[in-house]
């Protein structure tokens, strides 16, 4: 496996590979590597030959007040990792080599990022469009993979893709999920037991709403104070629950099975998970 902290490196070798006929895929993380990121490499090799994940904390995303410097680390495990799902590359570039001193240029959706968790962290999603636009630049993809468990974060990753003709597919996979429920998060590591436990209310509670749409409900209304009412019960307090169209992400009165989603955020204690189902 290869291993690239210089941009220039990286993209020199990925044309290389592609004028030698292989399709490329990316695989954007910020390290702290768990099973929903290998299942993206995965998807990744299923539809390229040569995969590169880059693994890149992105201090363009975070907001003064939010948890950069506490981000989690363990980067010999995430490469050891990559190279055991058959990663072709690993990128690893330092703040300054992804932002060199005076960096004043932003890639911005202004619609899709709004709401949702783009309305608790405004400057979140200029942060992951500009990281994931320079991503693009450098390694080439033809394939990228983004994992549904951030809705809306695919949602304007595809619209910044399209609005800006970047010949890149992308591919959302489904979220991978603990045993018990939770959707795995490099976050999660700041659960105490406690709290890891009452937080199953999230993804118990969309289940549930799951299977209501099964059995018939379409009020959206029904299905959203029913989430809130659990989720407040084991105090994960909702930033926001709706049910939303899933690729323009306005909030729908009525459920469309097949085009619909819940996007869930809660908070306790000064944490916060998210969560969401396609209905
Ligand atoms: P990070 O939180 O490290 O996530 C990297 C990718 O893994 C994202 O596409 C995310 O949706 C996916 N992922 C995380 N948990 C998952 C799970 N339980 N199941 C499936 N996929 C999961 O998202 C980011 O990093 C950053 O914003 C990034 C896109 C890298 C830009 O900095």
């Amino acid at each position: 496996m290869e291993r690239f902290t210089a941009a220039a490196d990286l993209h020199t070798w990925s044309v290389g590979q592609k004028q030698a006929g292989m399709k490329i895929g990316l695989v954007p993380t910020m390290g702290y590597l768990h099973e929903g990121h290998l299942s993206l490499i995965r998807e990744a090799r299923r539809h390229c030959d040569k995969v590169i994940v880059s693994i890149f904390v992105n201090p363009t995303q975070f907001a003064p007040n939010e948890d950069y410097d506490a981000y989690p680390h363990k980067e010999a495990e995430d490469i050891a990792l990559c190279e055991a799902e058959g990663a072709a590359a690993v990128f690893l570039p330092t703040p300054e080599e992804m932002y060199p001193t005076g960096a004043s240029t932003w890639v911005e959706e202004v619609t899709l990022a709004k709401g949702y968790c783009g309305a608790q962290r405004p400057i979140h999603f200029r942060g992951v469009c500009t990281v994931v636009a320079k991503l693009f630049n450098i390694a080439a993809p033809d394939v990228a993979v983004f994992g549904q468990k951030d809705f809306q974060q695919v949602a304007v990753i595809r619209r910044m893709v399209r609005d800006l003709n970047f010949p890149v597919r992308i591919i959302r996979a489904p979220i991978i999920r603990d045993e018990d429920g939770l959707a795995k998060s490099s976050r999660n590591t700041y659960l105490s037991p406690d709290a890891r436990k009452s937080a199953l209310c999230l993804s118990r509670a969309l289940a549930a709403a799951g299977e209501a749409v099964a059995n018939g409900e379409r009020n959206a209304a029904v299905i959203e104070s029913a989430i809130r009412e659990t989720t407040t019960a084991e105090g994960w307090l909702p930033d926001y629950v709706n049910v939303v169209d899933s690729e323009t992400l306005m909030p729908l009165e009525t459920i469309c099975p097949g085009a619909s989603a819940i996007l869930l955020a809660c908070r306790k204690n000064g944490l916060r998970l998210i969560d969401n189902i396609l209905l």
